[in-house]
């Protein structure tokens, strides 16, 4: 038997525009395969007069309550910043809808009190798009070493500054290569979020909440890439290394320290192959030892899946 499940978008951008897309190739195979038809009804943009591609325009509003109204079983939140998001998820958690999120910064910020308001409102937080794309890290955190101890936190978690830090390899500027960025979609509408350091602590903030959750927290290193010459690059590269911007937690002396930072790194290590938009995450745990996850982790496509999965998860458990 098929059962029906509606959605609720709030965002129709580069990620909600991603999720039409691909909910368009899978919906039948979804169908099929997990009994479930998900079916959009209601999407909220801001701008109403904008046609979007695979979105019946009868279904499209500038107003959230329209979306409430619209009796959706899951909200799917994709509009970023914290605001307004954290109102939208607020309401949908208040309404027991449960909600799929991409987004870092109001998780970085108040995941915890989301996550209290939905555990006691019985419903649940996707948020596998939310760190790393389109790889699954966040489920493998939380489900698939829930019975280890993880040890430390290291990899590249923004795709923005990893394709600078690459085309600048390429000899472009960093100015073209910001651009390029923005125009493929990587870049956060407000970029300094990427180049500055923002998104990868926000992301490296979730991942460590998940793997060393109540440990008090200690210092927290931030910087980011906006000073990198091409000069600093092309040294590097003679040297036979590369310029990461490099993203790490662990616990030393009973805290958990962060840190997202230029690091220059020797061309055999693991990170140093790390190119373009893609994402890299070393987890290392006591029982499982190393564990490294690698993939696209910033583009519509790569994180629309990662919200489809969410979506298709939560749909499955109701
Ligand atoms: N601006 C982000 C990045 C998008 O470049 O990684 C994906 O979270």
């Amino acid at each position: 038997m098929t059962r029906n499940v509606r959605i609720g978008l709030l965002g129709c951008g580069n990620v909600g525009g991603g999720l039409v897309t691909l909910l368009g190739e899978r919906r039948e195979q979804i169908r099929e395969r997990h009994g479930i038809d998900l079916e959009i009804s209601s999407v909220l943009v801001r701008n109403g007069e904008k046609k979007r591609r695979g979105v019946d325009p009868e279904i499209i509003t500038t107003r959230a309550a329209d979306v409430f109204a619209s009796d959706p079983d899951i909200v799917v939140e994709l509009i970023g910043g914290v605001e307004d998001a954290a109102r939208f998820v607020g309401a949908a958690i208040d309404s027991r809808r449960s909600v799929v999120t991409a987004n870092k910064a109001l998780l970085a910020a108040q995941g915890s009190e989301v996550f209290a308001r939905a555990k006691r409102h019985g419903v649940r937080v996707g948020f596998e798009a939310s760190v790393c794309g389109g790889v699954p890290v966040i489920r493998t955190l939380r489900v698939g070493l829930a019975g280890d101890c993880v040890e430390s936190l290291t990899g590249i978690l923004n795709g923005t500054c990893n394709y600078i830090l690459t085309l600048m390899e390429e000899g472009q500027s960093f100015e073209d290569a910001l651009a390029k960025a923005q125009e493929l979609g990587f870049a956060e509408a407000e970029p300094s979020l990427d180049v500055d350091g923002h998104d990868a602590l926000q992301k490296l903030t979730i991942l460590s909440a998940i793997a060393f959750g109540g440990v008090p927290a200690g210092e927290v290193q931030l910087s980011g890439i906006r000073g990198v010459t091409l000069r600093d690059v092309r040294r590097a590269l003679r040297e036979g290394r590369v310029i990461r911007h490099v993203a790490s937690s662990r616990i030393d002396d009973g805290v958990l320290r962060l840190s997202v930072r230029l690091e220059l790194l020797a061309a055999g290590d693991p990170l140093a192959a790390v190119r373009y938009e893609n994402n890299a995450l070393v987890v290392r745990a006591r029982a499982a030892g190393e564990l490294t996850f690698l993939g696209r982790g910033a583009g519509a496509l790569p994180t629309a899946s990662a919200v489809l999965a969410d979506i298709i998860d939560i749909a499955q458990a109701a």
